[in-house]
């Protein structure tokens, strides 16, 4: 029984941890085709994530409906995929 619980919180942290690397991997395997790796390649007009300067708030409303040529996201990713993914690019920024 103690084993088992000791797994159950093992999964919980995993699955809940704030790890940058998993922000990284979406960011790269999702984003990456039209912002480039580092945020700056702005293929079909996308912008220049380095120079982002908007709100949490609003990063998730356009990561979540989309916006011009940019798909909307809510399909593919959960909220918590999407905050890890907005958690990334503000590491792209510094
Ligand atoms: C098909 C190409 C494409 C893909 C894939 C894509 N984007 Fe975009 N993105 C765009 C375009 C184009 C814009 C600019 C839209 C506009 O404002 O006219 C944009 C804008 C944005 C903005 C707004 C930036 C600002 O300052 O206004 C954010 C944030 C963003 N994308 C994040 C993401 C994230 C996160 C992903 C991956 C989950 C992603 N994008 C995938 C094309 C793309």
């Amino acid at each position: 029984m103690k084993r088992l619980l000791m797994m159950m919180l093992l999964f919980y942290a995993s699955v809940h941890s704030n790890d940058p690397g998993n922000g990284k991997k979406l960011f790269e395997s999702k984003c990456a085709r039209c912002h480039g790796k580092d945020g700056t390649k702005g293929l079909f007009g996308a912008k220049n994530l380095q120079k982002s300067k908007l709100t949490d708030a609003e990063y998730t409303k356009v990561i979540t409906n989309g916006i011009a040529f940019m798909p909307a996201w809510k399909k593919r990713l959960s909220g918590d995929q999407i905050t890890e993914v907005i958690h990334y690019i503000k590491e792209l920024k510094k």
